[in-house]
């Protein structure tokens, strides 16, 4: 199963796939970006199977990473959405995002996040979302509570302390 397109005021999102591979290289190698961000700057190779598993994560669960794109130049913002977690007790989904840098600050991920996570409790059929970001991500942090997450601990994920973040559907 995919999905069809979300729209936002000024952003439209789509599943990501294989196609998005130029774009999303050059976000996932730019290691300001990825500073924060589990294993840091990715190879081509690395990504080409990040968008292999986005793929399959859609066609298993129906839910998935976005590609979010200018919603009038088509151009790639970024990527956000739901992904498994194979390895963290307790929080099997997780919902992440990684915006380009020159569309930091302004309000983007906040704006595609709402409408992704919206979307999501439709698709997704468990009681709750996890997240995890660095200590020191303050604009992660503050995207996430903006979107409704709150923090649960601080914990040692991948050899790093990181605060364990989540949301619960509302019945
Ligand atoms: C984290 C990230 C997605 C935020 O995206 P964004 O579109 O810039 O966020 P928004 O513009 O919606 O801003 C959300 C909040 O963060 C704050 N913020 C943004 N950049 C900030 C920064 N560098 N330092 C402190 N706060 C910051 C904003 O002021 C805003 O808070 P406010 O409404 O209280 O003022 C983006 O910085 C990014 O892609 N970073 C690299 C990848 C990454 O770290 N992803 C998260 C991994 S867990």
């Amino acid at each position: 199963m995919s999905a069809s397109p979300l729209r936002t005021e000024r952003t439209i999102l789509l599943p990501l796939s294989a196609n998005d591979l130029d774009e999303v290289g050059a976000l996932y190698g730019d290691d300001e970006v990825m500073a924060y961000v589990d294993g840091g700057v990715r190879t081509r190779e690395q990504t080409k199977s990040t968008l292999a598993a986005a793929e399959r994560c859609w066609k298993a669960e129906g839910w998935g990473l976005w590609a979010i794109r200018d919603a009038e130049t088509g151009g790639l913002i970024g990527e956000a959405g739901l992904q498994h977690l194979f390895d963290v007790d307790g929080a099997p989904v997780e919902f992440g995002f990684t915006l380009s840098k020159r569309h930091w600050g302004k309000g983007l991920a906040t704006e595609a996040g709402h409408v992704i996570l919206m979307d999501a409790w439709e698709r997704f059929d468990g009681d709750l979302i996890h997240a995890i970001t660095d200590p020191e991500n303050t604009a992660s942090g503050r995207v996430l509570l903006k979107l409704g997450f709150h923090q649960v601990e601080t914990r040692l994920i991948h050899g790093e302390s990181q605060l364990l973040w989540e949301i619960q559907r509302i019945r």
